[in-house]
């Protein structure tokens, strides 16, 4: 699972034209990438049983989001994929969005990723590409951009097409308007005489105009969000780590609780009880020879200081921080 960008797509369509948008936008970033078709896995909707409250896992429900999700949260950076039946966000996106709802209880797994949505759809993806870019905001994660095109239009191939006032083509020429970024306007014929004919059928994604070049672009820009955070976060974990040399797990995390005023963690009233409390468990667990449950507690505890760090520094990637200081703790306590 060597990669730091995950793309996924909802189009049941083989290869289809989101696939190829977001495959597009991965290939355009140096960082290893994963492509997910959400099609091809079972992925049910959020049942809202609230199982996954106390431990930021969903275990209500037996289906391949146990294969997804340590994809979903190892990933730095998602790019979303969905199409529009009925001109909204298709279904296994939608419950894709809805089971990282177990990512968001007592810390935000996904904040301080870059996100990016693509939409293809026949007309006005807009609005549905909005919805996903509020979705990052919700999780604290940074929209880097958002491509809107046209897909595969069914009405186009059905064999209706031309006969069919329901579907898009004939009412497209009656009453002018046309697919997302639709080159070949001036080749249409009067509703008349209008026959789907090959040189009219809407083009894929590569042949409309600047989707490509969009695709491309939101693919450096994550690139190079990616790297810039990547900076960051070694000076950050130099800076959180440097002189905090102790064997003693409890020992390093209390160096790191002190350590993280540095970047601005602000306190209130209840917190440092809180905090206290984790540790006084950790403690005693670790009296009772109970390492597991005690390394428990110590996680949630720095969970909780780096998290609260983070808050500060989510522009430069906190969540990382979290996963790096909860490595780093993990293994020195196995080496102790
Ligand atoms: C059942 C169905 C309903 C659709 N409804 C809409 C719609 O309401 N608005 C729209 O713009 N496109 C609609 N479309 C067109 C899809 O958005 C388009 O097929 C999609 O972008 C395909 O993407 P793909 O090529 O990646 O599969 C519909 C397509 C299907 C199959």
């Amino acid at each position: 699972m060597n990669f730091l960008i995950l793309g996924v797509s909802g189009s049941p369509v083989p290869n289809s034209n989101t696939d190829r948008l977001v495959k597009c936008v991965l290939e355009n970033a140096v960082q290893k990438s994963e492509f997910v078709k959400l099609s091809q896995l079972d992925i049910q909707p959020c049942r809202a049983c609230l199982a996954c409250a106390r431990t930021n896992t969903c275990t209500g429900i037996e289906d391949d989001w146990r294969v997804l999700a340590p994809k979903v949260v190892k990933a730095q950076a998602l790019v979303i994929g969905g199409w529009m039946p009925f001109g909204i966000l298709d279904s296994r996106t939608k419950a894709f969005l809805e089971r990282t709802f177990s990512f968001r209880h007592s810390i935000l797994l996904n904040a301080g990723k870059v996100g990016a949505a693509i939409v293809t759809g026949t007309v006005n993806p807009d609005p549905v590409a909005d919805d996903i870019v509020e979705y990052f905001k919700g999780e604290g994660i940074r929209p880097m951009g958002r491509i809107v095109a046209s897909g595969i239009d069914p009405c186009w191939s059905c064999g209706l097409g031309d006969e069919c006032v329901q579907g898009t083509p004939v009412p497209m020429v009656r009453s002018g308007y046309r697919p997302m970024r639709y080159p070949y306007a001036d080749r249409l014929p009067s509703a008349d005489e209008f026959r789907i004919t090959p040189d009219i059928v809407p083009p894929g994604v590569e042949n409309q105009e600047g989707v490509i070049e969009d695709a491309r672009r939101l693919g450096k820009l994550i690139s190079t969000t990616l790297k810039r955070d990547e900076e960051a976060r070694t000076v950050l974990l130099e800076n959180l780590l440097s002189g905090v040399t102790s064997k003693n797990p409890i020992e390093m995390l209390l160096a790191l609780t002190e350590k993280s005023h540095l970047f601005g963690w602000i306190l209130n009233e209840h917190e440092p009880a809180k905090l206290l409390s984790n540790l006084k468990r950790a403690e005693a667990h670790m009296e009772r020879d109970e390492k597991g449950e005690a390394v428990q507690e110590l996680l949630m505890f720095a969970r909780e200081v780096l998290y609260r760090t983070g808050i500060s520094i989510r522009e430069n990637g906190s969540a990382l921080l979290v996963q790096e200081a909860r490595k780093a703790i993990a293994d020195l306590y196995e080496g102790s």
